[in-house]
């Protein structure tokens, strides 16, 4: 193997590694669905109704000062939220921020952080997936 070909299998390893770890929203969506699956047999799918409801319902299981989803992201997800720092936070609807649920890592670590912080918990499979599903309709 010459030293080009080497950096060219190097290259298209890396290539394939950052595109395994990019995502679509879609894709998002088919792993939230099978986890949703797991944990109960009879999950028929994801609800942007249900999504809405636990986006602006306040929910008090968190912290006092971000009762809802919507303490930060606002009440319109096509439009900047605010962090109670008053750090402006891009638009949540996948329509005018075509760049979000594009990194799988970085969903889940935002979900983890900011359903603990609303809800005191961790969001289900089922949770996460129907919150995407709102936001893709927005
Ligand atoms: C305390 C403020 C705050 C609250 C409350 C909050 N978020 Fe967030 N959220 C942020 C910040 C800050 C970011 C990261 C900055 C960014 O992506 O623009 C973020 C990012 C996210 C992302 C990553 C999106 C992407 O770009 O892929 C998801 C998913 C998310 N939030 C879901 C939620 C859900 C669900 C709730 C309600 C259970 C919620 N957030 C409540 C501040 C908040």
């Amino acid at each position: 193997m010459n030293v080009n070909h080497r950096s060219l299998v190097l290259l298209c390893s890396l290539g394939l590694s950052a595109a395994a770890m990019a995502a679509t929203p879609a894709e998002l969506i088919a792993r939230y669905t099978a986890e949703a699956r797991a944990a109960d047999p009879a999950f028929t799918g994801f609800s942007a109704t249900r999504g809405e409801a636990l986006h602006r319902t306040p929910h008090g299981g968190g912290k006092a000062d971000t009762p809802a989803c919507t303490s930060c992201h606002g009440e319109d997800a096509r439009a900047a939220g605010r962090t109670r720092a008053g750090k402006s936070i891009e638009p949540m609807a996948a329509s005018v921020s075509p760049t979000r649920y594009t990194d799988a890592a970085k969903v889940e670590k935002w979900f983890k952080r900011n359903c603990t912080e609303v809800l005191g918990r961790e969001c289900s499979a089922r949770e996460k997936g129907d919150w995407l599903a709102y936001m893709a309709k927005q």
